[in-house]
């Protein structure tokens, strides 16, 4: 489902019906500004200086990342407080712990993501405790999410979030098929269930200097064995 954050009504909405809202107008122009000052002032590391999407995502250019600021995170979380999330969370069973993780990303010219379901265990461990393996499993990713806060964006830039279907074919090979092709439209979010294959299509040269800025990252669940 596409529409305008302020005609969107988030209590007849069901992940579980549709996997994917793309919410529109979600920011204002205010907003994505203390965002994007907040971004500024972020330390970033280059996606070749983190062994684990260095590892994930190899020949992607070298997009940044940061750590999200938590008053910024704060903001993101209120907003994003809307209840087909937490139904859809909730209708897992044996919840042991609720988890979130949220961080800033910024692609330039060149960057890209390759397509991934976001299940990858190995690459999960790593983000959440970078340079050690933890003994316990990692939360499971359940509803991803990715929001735009640079001002301008031309579809020449390139950048857009590819989401797929996947079907299984009768030799059990896994087909793709384009469901969504999603421009990174200023103050806009996106919301899909985990696992869905999606890619970020690289940034192209015509970008110039602008850069693709967006927050995302996951809400999870622990699970009781
Ligand atoms: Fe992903």
């Amino acid at each position: 489902m596409k529409t305008r954050f302020k005609e969107f009504n988030p209590k007849k909405f069901s992940f579980h019906k549709d996997p994917v809202l793309v919410l529109e107008d979600f920011w204002s122009k205010e907003e994505r500004d203390t965002f994007l000052a907040a971004m500024a002032q972020a330390e970033w590391k280059k996606r070749s200086e983190i062994q684990a999407t260095d590892l994930a995502f190899p020949n992607c250019g070298d997009w940044l990342k940061a750590q999200i600021a938590p008053t910024e995170g704060s903001v993101l979380l209120n907003r994003m407080a809307l209840p087909c999330i937490a139904d859809y969370i909730e209708s897992f069973p044996r919840i042991k712990q609720r988890h979130m993780g949220f961080s800033y990303y910024s692609y330039g010219a060149g960057d890209c993501l390759s397509t991934h379901d976001d299940t990858d265990e190995q690459y999960a461990r790593m983000d959440a405790v970078p340079g050690q393996t933890p003994q316990s499993l990692p939360p499971q990713r359940r509803i991803a999410v990715v929001s735009y806060f640079h001002h301008e964006w031309n579809p020449d830039w390139g950048g857009e979030l590819i989401v797929y279907d996947s079907r299984k074919k009768k030799d059990g090979q896994v087909r793709l098929e384009v469901s969504y092709c999603l421009e990174p439209k200023p103050g806009s979010i996106v919301f899909f269930t985990v696992p869905r294959f999606h890619r970020v299509c690289r940034v192209d040269p015509l970008a110039n200097e602008h850069r693709r800025m967006s927050i995302a990252g996951w809400f999870m669940t622990e699970h009781y064995s």
